[in-house]
């Protein structure tokens, strides 16, 4: 291709290429130029991977329609069967993802954080055991997002809240829902309730990884049943504790603020803590998460009660982890990978951005979501789920 030619999305640019804007001559950088490229051939695909998409969820229908067929055959009522299957409890405990970040992160960090808000509701809907999710500090331009480029769709979804206001006022919101008396605060499950039964100390490192200039705040009483997870805290979270909030930053910042929300917790007197990473897993990297996999990880926690198990399934492939033997050293490999995550694309967020706008398109073909007492989750793949598949 000639320097002159426009570049094409299928082809790569050469570092030679210049803008093909004449009014500004100036040559782009390789670097410039290969985002360009990759921008344009994302928004190439934008047609195909929804057509792709809908070739799928066509199949899972058709399977779906098989499957019901075939029991009915069986003489098996499905209606009955799903709900048993997917029946899904809420959990008396609450998880806000704080927003309050807005000044900290690039645009392109928003639009990410964004999508792990939209992985961590449909998470928190699929799970076995789900929490009160709130998005605390939904103002600014998290808000501006979801109404612009959402639709406003969020507005539909069930079990999660928005709310303008901070941490801790969402967690009095939480407490008072959670201190209900009829039982809609949720339900008191195995692994909290062994939280319960066998209390575990609060312990804390010998040093303070970000000492504070003057003498350490009181911890805020009115708000001892709040823990700001921070992994720059010196104190472990051994178990999740029924009627707590468990607050997660909803911050992308490639850890360029480090510690900056374990200090906005400490100033107010609030509990932090860091997950137990290290004590059940050999990282080949940082033992900082995404916001969305903090959340996931809490919701598998509640499952299964076992911090090996949730962070094997949770935390992504690339961070290189695996679990600790008992000599602590790494697990030997058995041919088989970890069940991490796998690594997410750069345009991941888009991906499920364009599928949560476009599943609002076809009512018919938007999640049906039966609320009774406990919560019947639907047969259909979450917007996440579909967003990874349609990547692969
Ligand atoms: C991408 S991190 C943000 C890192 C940021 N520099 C900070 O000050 O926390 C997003 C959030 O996930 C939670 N998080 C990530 N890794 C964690 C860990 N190992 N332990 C506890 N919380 C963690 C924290 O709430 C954190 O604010």
């Amino acid at each position: 291709m000639s320097s002159s030619e426009p570049a094409e999305a299928s082809s790569k640019p050469e570092a030679t290429q210049v803008q093909s804007d004449t009014s500004n001559p100036l040559p782009m950088s390789k670097s410039a130029l290969k985002r360009l490229w990759k921008q344009e051939k994302w928004e190439a695909g934008i047609d195909d991977r929804r057509k792709r998409r809908k070739e799928k969820r066509h199949e899972r229908k058709v399977r779906a329609r098989d499957e019901r067929a075939a029991l009915i055959a069986q003489g098996v009522d499905p209606a009955e069967l799903q709900k048993k299957k997917q029946v899904s409890t809420l959990a008396p405990v609450g998880i806000i993802v704080d927003c309050d970040f807005e000044d900290y992160m690039m645009d392109k960090e928003r639009v990410s954080l964004s999508s792990q808000v939209t992985r961590a509701y449909s998470d928190n809907k699929a799970a076995r055991y789900r929490s009160h999710l709130w998005v605390a500090g939904f103002n600014k331009g998290i808000a501006k997002r979801f109404h612009e480029v959402l639709l406003d769709q969020h507005k539909k979804w069930k079990g999660i809240w928005f709310d303008e206001g901070d941490y801790i006022s969402c967690a009095a919101k939480i407490r008072e829902r959670m201190s209900a008396t009829d039982g809609s605060g949720g339900e008191m499950i195995e692994s909290l309730q062994r939280s319960l039964d066998e209390p575990t100390a609060w312990t804390r490192d010998e040093t303070d990884p970000f000492p504070m200039p003057g003498p350490e705040p009181p911890l805020d009483e009115a708000n001892k049943d709040v823990v700001y997870l921070s992994s720059d805290s010196p104190y472990t979270l051994e178990r999740l504790e029924p009627n707590t909030c468990y607050v997660v930053g909803g911050l992308v910042d490639k850890n360029r603020e480090k510690g900056l929300c374990y200090r906005r917790a400490r100033e107010k007197g609030i509990r932090t803590a860091r997950l137990p990473i290290g004590q059940f897993m050999v990282m080949q990297s940082r033992q900082v998460l995404a916001t969305n996999h903090v959340v996931e990880i809490m919701l598998k926690w509640l499952e299964c009660g076992d911090w090996g198990q949730a962070f094997l399934s949770v935390i992504p492939k690339r961070k290189g982890g695996k679990l600790r033997s008992e000599n602590g050293e790494a697990e030997a490999e058995d041919g088989e990978e970890a069940e991490g995550k796998e690594d997410e694309d750069e345009n991941q967020g888009e991906a499920e951005v364009e599928e949560v706008a476009e599943a609002s398109e076809s009512k018919e073909e938007n999640a049906v979501e039966v609320e009774t007492s406990t919560n019947v989750v639907d047969e259909s793949k979450s917007g996440a789920e579909e967003a990874k598949e349609a990547q692969a």
